[in-house]
């Protein structure tokens, strides 16, 4: 069942070309130039044109597919995005009002938590869309909508291809959106899906490259702490990187935006400290080029994951560079979180770890 794999998230690691395929199967007009799911969302054209805020709403690594998920809604479709953690939300009181569209993303379908947010948020009169990998689970039956991730069951409590997929997801609706509320041109709607459709050999690439990673996670996996910094979606994957390495490596960690290192945290790097440095955003590639010469003037070892392209420069201020293939800025995601899913898998392993099943956790939290 594990076809071949030693450990189901490997297994699943692997899937990940398959799972973008999947999730994109159908939902791309023939001619590659739209997206358009009017045929799976009840929601019609002018409830879209409607919306005026958007709430994302989901615990751990849904989460972190929220936060990317909110810079592909702001940037592609232009409503004003918030995302908050599930257990959180309730209790600020937030201000749903019926031209809100709330989006619960679980690959389960019953996380506790993300279930009450979304019955609070559909008392308060929102509309509510679901991205979830199970069909006919609590939160698909309860949502006006839904947006299936086939990503194929997931096996191991650490999720790797369900986040990947709820990225593809929110590519697509945020596409969706877009050309429902004509934000962008048809000429950048093709070009997003250009970039999109080629994400799963790109992943194919990243993945034959697994064996140096393996070399990076067995030497990290010595040290008690270690850091992972970025920007924009960077910051975003790094959380994700993060959690995925506490959660079955044991390894403390903390995700930094790079910019805020220096308001406290560069006090905690020290001489040898691992620093995982996520730049792949062209916009930002000075400015955080800038914070990891921060952290390598205080002895810092640093990973950089970067594109194609930027790595001879990069180079020169890292001791390594991992890079991914070339992509669209707000696509980056897709790619980059793959080496750090590979970190986290070979950490655990060289550590001795139960990979599939780390102490503690449960694949499916039903309780608040
Ligand atoms: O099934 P869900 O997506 O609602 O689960 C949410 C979290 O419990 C889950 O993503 C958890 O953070 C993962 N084990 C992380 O790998």
């Amino acid at each position: 069942e594990k076809a071949g794999f030693d450990h189901f998230m490997l297994k699943e690691i692997h899937e990940q070309p398959k799972a973008y395929r999947e999730t994109m199967l159908g939902r791309i007009a023939e001619d590659g130039k739209s997206v358009n799911l009017s045929k799976e969302l009840e929601m019609s054209d002018d409830y879209v044109k409607s919306i005026n805020k958007v709430h994302i709403v989901a615990c751990g690594t849904a989460y972190h597919a929220g936060l990317v998920g909110k810079s592909v809604i702001e940037s592609l479709a232009r409503i004003p995005v918030e995302t908050d953690v599930a257990s959180e939300y309730r209790y600020r009181s937030p201000i749903i009002t019926p031209d809100t569209l709330v989006i619960v993303v679980s690959q389960s379908g019953e996380t506790a938590d993300t279930l009450a947010a979304m019955r609070e948020a559909q008392r308060n009169g929102a509309r509510v869309l679901a991205i979830t990998n199970v069909v006919g689970s609590s939160v698909a039956r309860e949502a006006d909508d839904v947006l299936v991730t086939w990503a194929g069951p997931e096996i191991a409590v650490a999720s790797t291809k369900a986040y990947s997929s709820q990225l593809i997801a929110f590519y697509l609706l945020g596409l969706h959106l877009s050309r429902v509320r004509g934000t962008q041109s048809s000429e950048q709607i093709a070009q997003v899906i250009e970039a999109l459709t080629a994400l799963p050999e790109q992943v194919e690439e990243i993945l034959e490259q697994s064996a140096v990673l393996k070399q990076v996670a067995e030497s990290m996996s010595h040290h008690t702490s270690l850091f992972f910094i970025g920007r924009g979606v960077d910051y975003a994957v790094a959380q994700e990187g993060s959690l995925k390495l506490k959660e079955i490596s044991y390894i403390h960690s903390e995700a930094y935006a790079a910019g805020e290192l220096k308001h406290g945290t560069l006090a905690l790097i020290e001489d040898g400290i691992p620093v995982i440095a996520l730049i792949s955003q062209e916009d930002l590639y000075e400015k955080t080029l800038s914070n990891i010469k921060e952290v390598k003037a205080r002895g810092a070892h640093v990973l950089a994951v970067t594109n194609q392209g930027f790595e001879a420069e990069v180079a020169k201020s890292v001791d390594e560079v991992f890079s991914i293939p070339k992509t669209l800025p707000v696509l980056t995601p897709a790619l980059s979180v793959v080496p750090l899913q590979l970190i986290s898998y070979y950490a655990s392993l060289s550590l001795g770890h139960d990979v599939d099943k780390p102490r503690n956790l449960a694949k499916s939290v039903t309780v608040e």
